[in-house]
């Protein structure tokens, strides 16, 4: 294609996609990719947000489920919201959680990336305010700014990231529409633990919480999953997101859901009818064995986890120069890279170029993740050893 189509491409852009960049954290994935291949070095991979390694299958009543559901014709559009027997085991597993739910507050959605996706497309208009945890989760900036939002940046305090509760206040105006919490978060894995006071200020201002929960079944004990949507009078205030993919390893799949007002849902499903249509039948009903099957696998999964968590989090501990939290949940570690010297961007990239590990910058998260490391430890024992090990050299070698 000659430069000059390309040039007359660019131009037909529309100007709502003028702030489409790839985001940061992919360019850590992409040099670590880029390297593998052009220099043959064995990367030790800790930047995905996934599962790795064969320990982290979907359990096989799941796969079986999907097999017969396309085996015995599940291949057809099916109703946009989902389908009624997955809406109601979804709203029967919230409302055991704790939010109360009925079906017509369920969409099961194409992930929990497109239900925030829809929520905020169905809800930020041109000029809204909308506070998002810095550091916190990208895609989520990316579609505010698209609706024409504006992102306002709440601080997540050091060491456990909480919010900074004045600092919250202070930054409400009239404006301000939504707020974005995600628990555990990302990237640091920590919960929030400051739920009934949050509500309390969103109440007071008639804010809107979209409540990014992926992570509900990854929480270690003594540590609880908590949602604001539990808080009394608060659910039809709150959007609550979660996934098959964490729960159930299912990242594949691309299956998640979004509870919320019944008329809000209403508004989400036309948004979603006129996009997706409808999240695969087999898919759905893949989901729907999942959920309603055995869960023995989920408990093992998290206990797994935990045993990861605290390997990884110990030997961080035991570099000089390096500190680290202990999440409490997640499948990352966020460890403080401060002492090294180096800013994150300048210790990720040393660390891939130089050691063959990758990992992502916490600055890819919002300028509060500036001085960390994102590290994702779903992954097989021996190549967290490996990993760790390296890391520990490269520091030493500084
Ligand atoms: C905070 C957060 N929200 C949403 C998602 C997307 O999840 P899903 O695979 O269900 O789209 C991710 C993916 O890692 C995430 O980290």
């Amino acid at each position: 294609m000659s430069s000059d189509v390309m040039k007359d491409i660019r131009d037909a852009l529309s100007s709502r996609t003028q702030h489409f960049v790839l985001p940061k954290q992919w360019a850590s994935m992409r040099k670590a990719e880029a390297l593998e291949k052009e220099t043959g070095q064995r990367i030790l991979h800790f930047e995905k947000g996934d599962f790795q390694g064969d320990e982290f299958y979907p359990a096989p009543h799941i796969y079986e489920a999907a097999a017969k559901a396309v085996h015995d014709g599940h291949v057809r559009y099916v109703p946009g919201p989902g389908l009624p027997e997955l809406r109601d085991a979804i709203a029967e597993e919230m409302t055991s959680r704790g939010r109360p739910t009925k079906r017509e507050e369920v969409l099961v959605t194409m992930g929990a990336k497109h239900a925030l996706t829809q929520s905020l497309l169905t809800i930020v208009d041109q000029g809204d305010e909308v506070i998002f945890p810095n550091p916190g989760y990208p895609p989520d900036e990316f579609w505010i700014t698209y609706a024409g939002g504006k992102v306002v940046y709440a601080p997540l305090v050091e060491p456990d990231f909480a919010f900074d509760l004045d600092s919250l206040r202070s930054l409400i105006t009239p404006k301000t529409k939504m707020l974005i919490i995600n628990t555990p978060q990302r990237p640091n894995g920590m919960i929030v633990r400051q739920l009934d006071e949050i509500a309390e200020i969103c109440k007071e201002h008639g804010i809107i919480v979209l409540t990014d929960e992926i992570f509900s079944h990854m929480v270690y004990e003594p540590q609880v999953h908590e949602s604001i949507s539990y808080v009394k009078d608060f659910k039809d205030q709150s959007i609550v997101v979660d996934t098959f993919s964490k729960t159930y390893i299912m990242t594949g799949f691309r299956i998640g859901w979004c509870v919320a007002n019944a008329e809000l849902i209403t508004a989400m499903d036309i948004f979603q009818q006129n996009s997706v249509t409808n999240v695969p039948a087999f898919v759905q009903l893949a989901g729907l064995a999942a959920m309603t099957g055995p869960q023995e696998h989920v408990l093992q999964q998290t206990a797994r986890l935990k045993a990861k968590r605290d390997f990884v989090v110990e030997a961080f501990n035991k570099i000089d120069g390096i500190e680290c939290l202990t999440p409490d949940g997640s499948f990352y570690v966020f460890p403080d890279i401060r002492g090294t010297g180096m800013t994150a961007q300048q210790f990720a990239d040393y660390l891939v170029e130089e050691h063959g590990v990758g990992v992502v910058a916490g600055n890819a998260f919002g300028d509060r993740g500036e001085g960390h490391i994102r590290f994702t430890y779903a992954a097989p024992d021996e190549i967290l050893e490996e990993g760790m090990d390296r890391i520990a050299k490269a520091v030493e070698a500084l």
